[in-house]
Parts: C-alpha cells; sequence; structure tokens
C-alpha cells in the first residue's frame, strides 16, 4: 500500500487588515503570514477501497466533509478525477479555533502528500487552486513560508523569509468562531490598522525590530469586551516577560509574542502556562 507522512504545519498572522465586505459575502483581506513549526502529522494512504476515511488522534474532531482533510481528499479526487480509497489518519497538535489555520494546515498535507502519492507533476499553481475550494487559508498553507496573502486570503505574494524568531504561543481557553467574527466586523468602525507597507519593508530589510514595530491585527478590535480583555491581558503579561511584540493570529484566540532567543521563549511558555492557558515555543520556518 502506498502512504506518506508529512508534517501540517500552523501559521501566525503577522499582520490582519479588513479592507472590506465582498459581494460574494466574503471579506477583502490584506494580510502577511508566517509559517511556524508546530505541527500536525498527517498520514495519507491509499487502499484498494473507494472513498475517503479518516482518523483523529489527540482532539474531539469530525471525520466527515466538516474536517479540511477530508474534503481537501475529496476535492481532489473530483479535480483528477482518482476513484480510489484514500485513508486519512491525523496526529493533532495545533490547537482548534485558535486562528493557526489547524484544518487548513491539515487539508494542505492531505494535498501535497495525494500529489507525492497520485499526480507528482502536479504543478504548485494547481494544487493552491484545489487548495482554494476548500478554504481560504488552504492556498497559503499548501505554500508556506512569509507570504502576503489577499483577496479573500487565496491570492499570494511571496516574501523574503522573515528573520528567524521564536514565537511563544498562548491559546486561552475561549474558542473564536472565525464566521462570527467576520460578521462583526462589519458594525465595527476599524480605527487602529496594521501599516502592512511598514512590516513589508522591514522584511526586505531583514529587520526583525522593525517587523516587531508592525505586527498587527484588526480582529482585536472586533472581538466582545470580555474576550478582549482577556486577549489584552495576556499580550500584557507577553511583553511584561520581554516579548518584542504581541497580537492575536487570525480570528483568535491564540495570541502570541516574539522572541529572538529561544532559551527566553521557553521560560515564557513555562511561566504564562496554566489550568487557562496552554502556551507553545515555536520558530518561523
Ligand atoms: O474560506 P473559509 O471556508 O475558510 O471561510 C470560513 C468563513 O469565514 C466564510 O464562510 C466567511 O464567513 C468567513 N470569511 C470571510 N472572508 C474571508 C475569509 C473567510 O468573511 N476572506
Amino acid at each position: 500500500m502506498k502512504t506518506q507522512t508529512v508534517p501540517a504545519y500552523a501559521k501566525l498572522n503577522l499582520t490582519l487588515d479588513i479592507l472590506g465586505k465582498r459581494d460574494d459575502g466574503y471579506h477583502e483581506l490584506r494580510m502577511v503570514m508566517q509559517t511556524v513549526s508546530l505541527c500536525d502529522d498527517v498520514t495519507v494512504t491509499l487502499t484498494d477501497g473507494t472513498g475517503v476515511a479518516c482518523r483523529v488522534a489527540g482532539a474531539e474532531l469530525p471525520c466527515d466533509e466538516r474536517n479540511l482533510a477530508v474534503k481537501a481528499a475529496n476535492a481532489f479526487c473530483e479535480a483528477l478525477g482518482y476513484h480510489g480509497g484514500i485513508d486519512i489518519t491525523l496526529t493533532k497538535r495545533i490547537p482548534s479555533e485558535a486562528g493557526m489555520a489547524g484544518g487548513s494546515a491539515d487539508a494542505a498535507a492531505v494535498l501535497r502528500a495525494l500529489r507525492d502519492l497520485i499526480a507528482p507533476t502536479l504543478m504548485d499553481e494547481r494544487l493552491e487552486e484545489i487548495g482554494a475550494r476548500v478554504g481560504s487559508d488552504v492556498p497559503f498553507c499548501v505554500r508556506g513560508g512569509t507570504q502576503l496573502a489577499e483577496g479573500r486570503g487565496e491570492r499570494l505574494t511571496a516574501l523574503r523569509n522573515a528573520p528567524r524568531l521564536y514565537a511563544a504561543v498562548c491559546k486561552p481557553d475561549f474558542p473564536v468562531s472565525t464566521p462570527a467574527l467576520f460578521q462583526r466586523s462589519d458594525r465595527v468602525a476599524l480605527t487602529d490598522r496594521p501599516d502592512t507597507a511598514a512590516l513589508l519593508a522591514a522584511l526586505e530589510a531583514g529587520d526583525a525590530a522593525a517587523l516587531c514595530a508592525s505586527v498587527k491585527n484588526v480582529f482585536e478590535q472586533v472581538l466582545p469586551d470580555e474576550q478582549r480583555a482577556r486577549i489584552e491581558d495576556i499580550k500584557r503579561a507577553l511583553l511584561v516577560h520581554g516579548a518584542e511584540c504581541a497580537a492575536m493570529t487570525g480570528s483568535g484566540s491564540a495570541v502570541f509574542g516574539l522572541f529572538r532567543e529561544e532559551d527566553v521563549c521557553r521560560t515564557v511558555c513555562e511561566a504564562l502556562r496554566s489550568a487557562e492557558l496552554q502556551t507553545f515555543c515555536t520558530i518561523f520556518v
């Protein structure tokens, strides 16, 4: 049986700006996204049967089309006219409803594994196109690295790799629904926007301090008061512990602080970890 295990890396938003609502119901975005080392493991096996089967270890997740890994396998089969059976095993580490693209990362890993197993000559662009049908963040996860993402998130421009930084990721014990937060954003005046151009210039110059000075996410302004207060508390704690900057990622609820030194990042993760707060020490990849 042909089988392959690949890592599915999480992402952080260095910036996230919402430019407006589109006629198709999506929101026009401008964001800089960064792959980090925290990952799920995704094993894809071609079987003699038909259809897509899925198992998940490490989290309570549905194993039908609601799971983006299954949706990705079905989209790949439809695009390539493949009718064989596919088994997917997900070993989850990336927290769910955190703004780290955990589901999209699994979907992208499934697409990459299926390409290797079934259609090794398939171009990256085509894989990203199939990914875009599965979810807005999937093309980014197929590509990875440091990217400017526009449109609904699927239009990517490759950027110079960010300087080597460590991220202490803190996930509080409340989930955030992405569609619900996008809906709230329509009713909130976004006053404090990221300076995306400054972040792009910082990346171009390889300037870690300027990069950190430009990290910002407009979704923080959209959160209900109680959740925003919790996010602000975590950001303050990260800054007090020496983070160069701190922000929520995606639609939350994970918050990250950036550090230059791994041992400092690790110590901060240990200091902030509690029953209400999961923490992860990760590095830009
Ligand atoms: O594309 P995806 O299925 O990941 O998006 C989930 C939901 O998030 C969409 O149904 C939509 O409500 C919201 N969304 C949005 N604008 C985007 C991306 C997502 O409004 N650019």
